[in-house]
């Protein structure tokens, strides 16, 4: 897996001031535009997650559905979508949670996920961990037992994984000038 992530840091793109001034951002999208990439990143998923057993791969809009659905695939697991207010067809459950600057919130389909199903919860960065932590009020709600929170970045001077009180797996973390694995 060490090998795979640095092979995937090899590919990350650092853009300075974006969103906003000051800010250095970690893109990932040049991973996708490789298949043999793409399907390392998958990989060392699968790998890490063995032969625990996962029902669903749970994904955050928007960034989370890049890889998501393809990890569920692999995984032989079904996929579910976290997704912004206002999206989602039918009841569903809502969540606010604190970001770095203000809230937000979060949706889930009322049911969508059966009571004590094995989830996975994945997305791009844990930063905050605000986002991550909304996510998995929304899996609680619908009475899915949470195994694990996958990322492939982590900000961890930001210390998110702090917020989400179960186990935290990060195929790169530290400051974005210099991830490590
Ligand atoms: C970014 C990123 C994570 C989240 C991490 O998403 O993709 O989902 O922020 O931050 P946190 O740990 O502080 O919550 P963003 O909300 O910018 O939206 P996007 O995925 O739709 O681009
Ligand atoms: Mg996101």
């Amino acid at each position: 897996i060490a090998e795979l992530a640095k092979e995937l840091k090899a590919n990350l793109k650092q853009i300075p001031d974006f969103p906003s001034p000051g800010i250095l951002f970690e893109d990932f999208l040049p991973i996708f535009t490789k298949p043999d990439l793409f399907q390392k990143l998958v990989n060392a998923f699968k790998l890490h997650v063995g032969d625990q057993k996962v029902d669903y791969v749970v994904g955050l809009e928007s960034r989370g559905f890049l890889f998501g659905p393809t990890l569920a695939l692999a995984l032989n697991a079904g996929f579910v979508p976290v997704r912004k207010p206002g999206k989602l067809p039918g009841d569903v459950h809502q969540v606010e949670f604190q970001k770095e600057y203000g809230s937000d919130k979060f949706e889930m389909q009322k049911g969508v996920i059966p009571e004590g199903a094995k989830v996975l919860i994945v997305d791009d960065i844990l930063a905050t961990g605000g986002s991550a932590y909304g996510a998995g009020e929304l899996v609680k709600l619908n009475k899915g037992d949470i195994v694990e929170y996958l990322f492939v970045l982590e900000l961890d001077f930001l210390k998110g994984r702090d917020r989400l009180g179960k186990p935290v797996f990060t195929l790169l973390s530290g400051q974005p000038e210099k991830l490590s694995n």
